[in-house]
Order: structure tokens, then sequence, then C-alpha cells
């Protein structure tokens, strides 16, 4: 989530830090807000779309298994790659690669065409989700309050992500 910073724009950051300000003012973010700060949730979820940290994930077959039109033999290794996924025109349209946190608004599961719950997975997906999501999701939380509790002076001025 290194970019996330930097891949908001400066409207946005402003909106924002002034949620941000509403809530905590200059105090330590509290649980009570930070579960408030819907707006940063759409922040994350468009920065791990773009930039998803682990970019696939790899499964061995155990039993012999039809996937669509392929039979997937036991032992075989497979990728997954969610980057490819958190990428197709066909799922998220054609401005794909623009940064929208507002394209996660209506939650998940109405911002992705055809969605069927595996469109969209930072965290993994099926039994070996990420354990450590909420915790994960919690700290960006509090790290971005804190940073735009700061001098809003320094917001980045760029409407666009850095690459
Ligand atoms: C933004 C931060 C994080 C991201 C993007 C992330 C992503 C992931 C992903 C994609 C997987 C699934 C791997 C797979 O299916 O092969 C995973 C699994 C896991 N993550 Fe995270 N993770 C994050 C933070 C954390 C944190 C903070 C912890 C612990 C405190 C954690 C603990 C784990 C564990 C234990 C698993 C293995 C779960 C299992 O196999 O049952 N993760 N993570």
């Amino acid at each position: 989530m290194d970019c996330l910073a930097f891949s908001i724009t400066y409207r946005l950051a402003s909106e924002t830090r002034k949620k941000v300000l509403n809530l905590f003012s200059h105090k330590n973010p509290n649980p009570d807000g930070i579960s408030k700060l819907k707006i940063i949730s759409l922040v994350i979820n468009e920065s791990l779309r773009l930039y998803p940290l682990m970019i696939g994930i790899i499964r061995k077959v155990d039993k012999e298994v039809g996937l669509g039109h392929l039979i997937l033999l036991p032992n075989l290794h497979f990728y997954i790659s969610n980057l490819a996924l958190h990428h197709d025109p066909q799922i998220w349209g054609e401005v794909v690669h623009k940064f929208k946190s507002d394209r996660f608004s209506q939650g998940i599961a109405k911002t992705a065409n055809d969605y069927n719950g595996a469109s969209f997975f930072p965290f993994g997906i099926g039994p070996q989700t990420c354990v450590g999501m909420n915790l994960a999701l919690t700290q960006v939380k509090i790290a971005l309050s804190m940073i735009l509790q700061r001098d809003g002076s320094s917001l980045p001025s760029t409407s666009s992500p850095p690459f």
C-alpha cells in the first residue's frame, strides 16, 4: 500500500482530511471514528485493486477436478493472478486503469461487471484468505488518518496515479 497516499487526488485527500479532522480533531484516532471512515475504505480498496501487494496465489490440485473446459490433474500447481483480474476491462470497464475510488461506493458486488466473488481479492480467497486482513485494514486507516491530521499543505496535487 506504499503508493496509497500518492494515488489520492488532491480533491479526495482534502475531503478525507476534513472528515478525519471532524471525527478526531488532532487527537489519536479511536475505533468508533475509524469505523466511520468509509471514504478511506474506498481509497484503500481502489489502491489494492490497482496495486495489490500480493499479485497472485498458487494452488495445488488435490483430486482431479473440472474447471470450465479444463481438467486439472492431481499435483498440478497453478497460479491465479489477481493482478490480471483487477486490471481486466471486461470486469471494471474502460476506465480500469484510472484511480477511481468511487467505484467501490456501492459495495464490491455492485462494482464489478459479472461479479462472481473472484474479481477482487487483494487478501486472497477461500479458506486461506488472509487472517490479518482486518488488522491490516485498521492499521492503514489509523496511519492514513494520522498523516492527514497533519498539515494539509503537503497533500498531493496530482490527479492521476503515479504509474
Ligand atoms: C495489506 C496487508 C496484507 C495483504 C495484502 C495480505 C495478503 C494476503 C494474501 C493474498 C493471502 C493469501 C495467500 C494465499 O492464499 O496463498 C494472505 C494470507 C495470510 N496472511 Fe495476509 N496480507 C496482509 C497482511 C497480513 C497481516 C498484517 C497478517 C498478520 C498479522 C497476515 C497474515 C496472513 C496469514 C497467517 C495468512 C495465511 C492464511 C492461511 O493460509 O490460512 N497478513 N495474506
